[in-house]
């Protein structure tokens, strides 16, 4: 019988390192991991997978490169999925060094940390990275940054090709776009649509306001993507691959869909700030626009290209837009149903962030 492997995730406490931990625990890994800590800790996501005699969570953090260095050697990891960051575009206008010092400086510490193992690595780098290049985006697009977020993922990218160059390390840059599910955080927007149209479906709200309805966005489901994640590490040799679906829709698009999911048509009037949607059947408003979801820049088209990862990973998605947003909006229902109260359509935003 071949020997488990065993795999350390930085960010298991998020959509995807909970999503890929379930992944690898199926495929019999012994999973490790790191968790920030928290006087008050949110590990919601998790909590099923921790009960689970081949996981294993450990108290660890980004910025501390000792403690990294410790985990690495106790653990002896053979992949390393490097996923946590602080995540928020535009949470990091309002915190642009503390995003760098996760996101880029985060990377180079666990980097370091594997570099003289034999350990595979990979690196949860960004569609963002493109910002305003002309979509459809590919590996051999240009990149062009519009937030420091998408600036401290892109110094991360090459730190992991500088270590593969240098080192031989097998380390791999997944450059996803969107991807989304029922565990996503509940400030993107996807998840806030999805908890919004469950509430009002629900009947427990009124309305909500959003940010720019024009963005274009390439959202998949968050379970293909970390599939595509572990077939990257499968691979003889480290490589960088875009996981996307290729399809764009737009905010406003994804919101029509999500009332649609809950038996409300939607129709659009107005433009700019004024621009509301409202219920067809009876004409109340039930979207309106808020100038503090708006941010210092925007990225208006993600739109991705993964011919790359298709032809040599086999990867692609199985799950349509449609399926994303009807599992979501579900979810969302559900929990309302048992109890859960919905939160204020800001969700923790202040006007500043
Ligand atoms: P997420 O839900 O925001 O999860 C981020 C994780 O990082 C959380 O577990 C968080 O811990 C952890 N974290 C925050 N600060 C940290 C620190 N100083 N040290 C260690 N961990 C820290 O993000 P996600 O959607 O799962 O995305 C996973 C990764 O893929 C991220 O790196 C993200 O930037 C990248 N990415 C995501 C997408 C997407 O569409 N989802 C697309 C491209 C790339 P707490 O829970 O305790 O805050
Ligand atoms: N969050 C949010 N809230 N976004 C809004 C809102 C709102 O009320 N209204 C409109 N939007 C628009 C944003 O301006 C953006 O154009 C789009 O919706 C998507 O925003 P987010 O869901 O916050 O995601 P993102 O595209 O900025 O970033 C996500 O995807 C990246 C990959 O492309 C994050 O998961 C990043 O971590 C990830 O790298």
């Amino acid at each position: 019988m071949q020997d488990m492997k065993t795999a350390l995730i930085t960010g298991i406490t998020g959509q995807d390192g909970a999503i890929l931990a379930q992944f690898l625990l199926d495929k019999g890994y012994d999973v490790h991991g790191m968790q920030l800590y928290s006087a008050t800790p949110d590990t919601q996501r998790i909590e099923i997978l921790q009960k689970h005699e081949r996981f294993h969570l450990h108290y660890g953090d980004l910025t501390d490169g000792g403690n990294l260095h410790r985990l690495v050697r106790d653990i002896r990891p053979d992949e390393v999925y490097n996923l946590g960051a602080q995540s928020h575009v535009k949470v990091s206008f309002a915190v642009p060094e503390a995003t760098a010092q996760i996101n880029a400086l985060g990377t180079l510490r666990l980097l370091d940390a594997v570099r003289d193992t034999d350990a595979r690595f990979y690196q949860a780098s960004s569609s963002e990275m493109f910002g305003s290049a002309r979509p459809p985006q590919n590996e051999q697009t240009p990149f062009a940054p519009c937030s420091p977020y998408a600036s401290a993922k892109l110094y991360a990218y090459w730190l992991v090709r500088n270590y593969r160059d240098s080192y031989g390390l097998h380390a791999s840059n997944g450059i996803l776009f969107n991807h989304e599910s029922p565990l996503r955080g509940e400030e993107f927007v996807t998840r806030k649509v999805s908890r919004c149209v469950a509430a009002i479906a629900e009947g427990q709200k009124e309305r909500f306001a959003l940010g720019n309805l024009d963005a274009l966005r390439d959202w998949g489901h968050a379970r293909d993507y970390v599939e595509g994640m572990w077939m990257m590490l499968q691979q003889d040799k480290p490589d960088d691959y875009v996981l996307a679906t290729g399809q764009a829709y737009s905010v406003r698009e994804f919101v029509t869909l999500a009332f649609s999911c809950a038996g409300i048509r939607i129709v659009w009037r107005g433009a700019g700030l004024d621009e509301k949607g409202y219920d067809a059947a009876n004409g109340r408003v039930l979207v309106t626009i808020d100038p503090q979801f708006f941010r210092p820049n925007e990225v208006n088209a993600l739109v991705g290209d993964a011919t790359k990862a298709q032809q040599i990973l086999g990867w692609q998605p199985k799950t349509t837009l449609r399926m994303l947003v009807e599992d979501m909006v579900a979810a969302d229902r559900a929990a309302l149903r048992e109890g859960h109260v919905p939160e204020d359509e800001g969700f923790g935003f202040s006007a500043a962030a």
